[in-house]
């Protein structure tokens, strides 16, 4: 399995050294910095003694050795900086998004392609309609993330066992972020039934807030750590298909009434991408929250030129 990345910051070169480190496919880590994924790349490589594994990870500035990869993930772009949102990242990183895709396109045909560059759910709709890829192939990572970020919040505050909560959020990767209070579970019973609306609305608006209260912290960049994790889950959902349910930014196609946009929902991945989407039974709040999250990513399609 050839696994790239492209981008070698900060959730790029993490990402490469969890996926190595978890063995599960040879790495090539491209940045457009001459000698930035080379140099981080061989600090990578000295470290196989310590994990006891023979992992390979290649650096270099030239995306032409992403030819034939079985996964390309886009990590290239800038990151946020403070009082910044995602959506201001758009036309700048939807620049890069474009040129590196028709790389991909025409040197790893075959690949299935994790899109993170922000803003997410916008650049996500961008690589697809660039590559012209098959649906099931284009999957956007950051409602994992969001949702890893949910079931945090409440572990540590109710004191119980992150394996005893499942997370659920959908939407989009920003603003319209809608964590799922009624359709989490925690020891499986619904969160709202064990905390009451006021409770489940302020994990909300934590987690919708949590990406924005780490780049506060952080001053400069965003958030790392998690985020690679959470690709690296994803990568490993792909490799060795697990049936788990998880939170993804896909292509609907008329699931929730939804046509033309990549927005986030439960669904399974495997070797194929994308093999299943999920849906949901939703209330009507729910479902109007969502429609709102929709409508404002379609209006800012027209800031992206294809
Ligand atoms: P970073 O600034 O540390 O790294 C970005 C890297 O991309 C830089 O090394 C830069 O040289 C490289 N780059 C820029 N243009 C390139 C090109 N054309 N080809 C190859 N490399 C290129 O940023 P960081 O923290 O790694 O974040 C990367 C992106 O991921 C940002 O857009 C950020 O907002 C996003 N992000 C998304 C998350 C999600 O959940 N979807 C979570 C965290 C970050
Ligand atoms: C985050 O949620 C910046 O999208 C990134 O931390």
């Amino acid at each position: 399995m050839k696994i790239s990345i492209i981008g070698a910051g900060n959730v790029g070169s993490l990402a490469a050294m969890r996926i190595a480190q978890d063995r599960l496919g040879q790495v090539v880590l491209v940045d457009i910095v001459k000698g930035l994924a080379q140099g981080k790349s061989l600090d990578m490589d000295d470290a196989r003694l310590f994990f006891s594994a023979d992992y390979s990870i290649e650096g270099t500035d030239d995306i032409a050795k992403i030819k034939d990869s079985d996964i390309v993930v886009m990590t290239a772009g800038l990151a946020r900086k403070p009082g910044m949102t995602r959506e201001d990242l758009l036309a700048k990183n939807a620049q890069i998004v474009k040129d590196t895709c028709l790389k991909i396109k025409e040197l790893a045909p075959e690949a299935i392609l994790i899109i993170v560059t922000n803003p997410l759910d916008i650049m996500a709709y961008l690589a697809f309609k660039i590559t012209g890829f098959k649906r099931n192939k284009v999957v956007g990572m950051g409602l994992s993330l969001d949702a890893a970020r949910f079931a945090n919040l409440i572990a540590k505050d109710l004191s119980v066992s992150l394996s005893e909560i499942e997370p659920l959020v959908i939407g989009s990767h920003g603003e319209g972020m809608l964590p799922l209070p009624r359709l989490t579970t925690v020891k499986g019973k619904s969160l709202l039934s064990v905390v009451g609306k006021e409770k489940a609305d302020e994990f909300v608006k934590r987690t919708i807030g949590r990406g924005a209260e780490i780049v506060s912290h952080l001053g400069n960049g965003s958030a790392y750590f998690a985020p690679s994790a959470a690709i690296a889950d994803l990568v490993k959902a792909i490799v060795s298909k697990d049936n788990q349910l998880r939170c993804a930014c896909v292509y609907l196609e008329g699931e929730y009434g939804l046509k033309d946009i990549f927005l986030g929902v439960p669904c399974r991945l495997g070797k194929n991408g994308i093999e299943e989407i999920i849906q949901l039974e939703l209330s009507d709040s729910e479902k109007q929250l969502f429609s709102i999250a929709a409508n404002s990513l379609k209006a800012q399609y027209k800031y992206v030129q294809i």
